[in-house]
């Protein structure tokens, strides 16, 4: 079939054809005969061979259908030839434009089939982010307190005002509460509420308490919010670690001991701690921690002879509160404040973080530039 065959080099007077329906015969075996070809295209190179064999300019099928029986056809069979040729022109444009699209789609199909599995090409490389300063921090922390008995609890963010305020001893109009202004949800007309975010996370003390019984030793990581403008060491969402130890016999030296090992591991032996008096509704007595200044080596003065600026050249920073828990508060969840006593504290660990890494300004822990995060992999 890849020859035009011999009735076509010759014309449809030397084939002695000389009525209608002897072309419109002849048609028909063409037309028989090209359909037989498009049904055996198995891919674009046989499609490309029948392709050029009817449509050739030169020798395909129709150039020698054109030349050998309609031009030399005598004018009563003119018309006929030159309907039939139409007609099955028509046929022939139609199936091969419909096969090259055919075609063009599976080549398409196959090539993006070829380019999902090349698996010589380079992958795709993420950058892997790294724990965020605050939270390694918080793991160091914890590290410290598990190694002497501590495990950790969370709590909700959150609150009542009873958690938050008066089940620590803090009542309505106490005046602590000013310090701790914080932010209340809106809620639904009916909702039983109000309800606030927490600004300490000094309730899960309570939670604690209420779901168990002592010995109780316990550190609390999160977040908590307080209405506070921010500046370089004040943010409205910030981070503390409560910590809190409740026994029989638990004295004020099992308090500093606890709370002077946790800053040497966490600062070094070489840091000096103290106390100072202060005040919590929820702790009684109650103190302030300082450490020495890890700018200056508590000396108050740079190598140059200036004031320290870190520690206004008192060469003591302040840690954090803390103190031996208040009897009022065991009234709160059912202990008894004859039989057992306790400790509490709460760090905020973004100053913690800044001392220990000699960051200025709190804000870089929430905006999350890259270029700072990178230099804490
Ligand atoms: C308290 O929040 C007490 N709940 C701590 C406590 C717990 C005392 C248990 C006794 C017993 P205070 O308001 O001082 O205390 O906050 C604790 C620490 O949170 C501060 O020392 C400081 O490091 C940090 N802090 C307070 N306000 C901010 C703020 N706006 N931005 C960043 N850190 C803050």
């Amino acid at each position: 079939m890849s020859t035009p065959d011999a009735k076509l080099s010759q014309t449809l007077a030397a084939l002695g054809l000389h009525s209608a329906e002897q072309v419109g015969g002849l048609f028909a075996e063409l037309r028989a005969r090209f359909d037989a070809e498009v049904a055996a295209i198995t891919d674009e190179e046989s499609f490309k061979a029948l392709r050029d064999r009817w449509l050739g300019r030169k020798a395909g099928l129709f150039t020698l259908l054109t030349d050998n029986w309609l031009k030399p056809a005598t004018p009563e069979l003119k018309r006929a030839v030159g309907a039939a040729l139409n007609e099955l022109r028509g046929h022939v444009d139609k199936e091969i434009a419909a096969h090259r699209s055919a075609l063009e789609a599976g080549s398409e199909i196959a090539a993006a089939a070829k380019q999902r599995t090349d698996l010589s090409l380079p992958g795709v490389i993420r950058p892997i982010g790294t724990r965020h300063l605050i939270r390694q921090v918080f793991e160091e922390i914890e590290d410290i307190f598990f190694s002497i008995g501590f495990s950790v609890v969370e709590g909700p963010e959150i609150e009542t005002p009873y958690y938050n305020f008066e089940a620590l001893n803090i009542p309505e109009y106490h005046p602590v509460r000013d310090d701790m202004d914080t932010f209340y949800l809106e809620l639904p007309k009916g909702a039983p509420g109000p309800l606030l975010l927490r600004t300490h996370t000094s309730p899960v003390q309570i939670h604690t308490m209420e779901k168990r019984q002592p010995p109780v030793r316990v550190i609390v990581p999160g977040k908590v919010y307080r209405r506070d403008n921010p500046d370089a060491t004040h943010s409205f969402v910030f981070h503390q670690i409560e910590g809190l130890a409740v026994d029989q016999d638990i004295t004020f030296c099992d308090f500093t001991g606890t709370i002077d090992y946790f800053v040497k591991r966490f600062f070094g032996e070489s840091v000096k701690t103290r106390f100072r008096p202060s005040y919590f509704p929820f702790t009684e007595p109650s103190v302030e921690f300082d450490v020495s200044c890890v700018f200056c080596g508590g000396s108050g003065s740079t190598k140059s002879g200036g004031t320290c600026g870190k520690c206004k050249g008192s060469g003591w920073i302040e840690l954090f509160g803390a103190g031996m828990v208040d009897p009022t508060v065991y009234g709160f969840v059912k202990y008894d404040p004859k039989k057992v006593s306790g400790f509490a504290f709460g760090i905020g660990i973004d100053r913690l973080a800044m001392l220990k890494y000699g960051i200025d300004d709190i804000q870089v822990f929430f905006q999350n530039d890259v270029r700072f995060l990178k230099q804490f992999p």
